[in-house]
């Protein structure tokens, strides 16, 4: 059992997906912390995130130590992330661990749930279940302005950000994101995580094949 669950920053897609896989007993990747982790390889290399061979050598070189750094999760980690994902070379480095993870999943688990941006698209287009997971942009900005807590800058300025970054997740030729056709499509502007999680679930045991929530 494999599934794809994709959408844009802040969704709710991570603790959507990290709950169904505990639920369904699957292993879970969180995609966007690999290209997370080329991020920081690149800036900490003192290189600019757009210079393909320092992107891509970063992605090659790619070592477990460098996805438990605590700096993945910063905000500007996540803006770099963006940048060198737009890279094909990047990408392409990427794409074996990602579907290896997915077809010979760790710890003798019987399937997996990938998140991220183009799983359903791209990385498993196959996959026994595609959840294409959204939120209107407000909402989402509130969501993450609420998470960074004491260290957020203004409100305004992160939904400046996480517009910029749609756009460039959205507008690159390389694996942009957008929902497969065969996606369900959930929108979790008015779910709370037990709400979404509800629909998700009912969805992947073929409760509910409607297409939408
Ligand atoms: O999901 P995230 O916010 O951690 O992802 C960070 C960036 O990585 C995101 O803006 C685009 C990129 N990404 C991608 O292009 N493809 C993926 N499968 C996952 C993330």
């Amino acid at each position: 059992m494999i599934v794809a669950v994709d959408g844009p920053a802040a969704a709710g897609k991570g603790t959507l997906a990290r709950r169904l896989a505990a639920h369904f007993g699957l292993a879970y990747l969180d995609t966007g912390s690999l290209y997370r982790a080329v991020g920081l390889r690149v800036l900490r290399a003192g290189a600019n995130p757009d210079d393909t061979v320092a992107a891509e050598a970063a992605a090659r070189g790619l070592t477990p130590a460098d996805l438990t750094d605590p700096e993945l999760r910063a905000e500007a980690t996540g803006a770099v992330a963006s940048k060198v994902a737009a890279q094909p070379a990047v990408r392409a480095a990427l794409l074996q661990f990602q579907r290896d993870f997915a077809r010979n999943p760790p710890a003798g688990a019987k399937g997996a749930v990938l998140d991220g941006r183009d799983i359903g698209t791209v990385v498993i287009p196959d996959a026994d279940r595609k959840l294409f997971v959204t939120a209107s942009p407000e909402e989402r900005a509130r969501r993450r302005w609420a998470e960074l807590g004491a260290k957020a800058p203004p409100l305004a300025e992160v939904e400046r950000t996480m517009a910029e970054r749609d756009r460039r997740d959205q507008e690159r030729a390389a694996a942009p994101l957008k929902p497969a056709p065969d996606a369900f499509l959930l929108d979790t502007s008015d779910l709370d995580i037990d709400a979404a999680f509800a629909a998700a679930k009912a969805y992947i045991s073929g409760a509910n094949t409607s297409g939408t929530n």
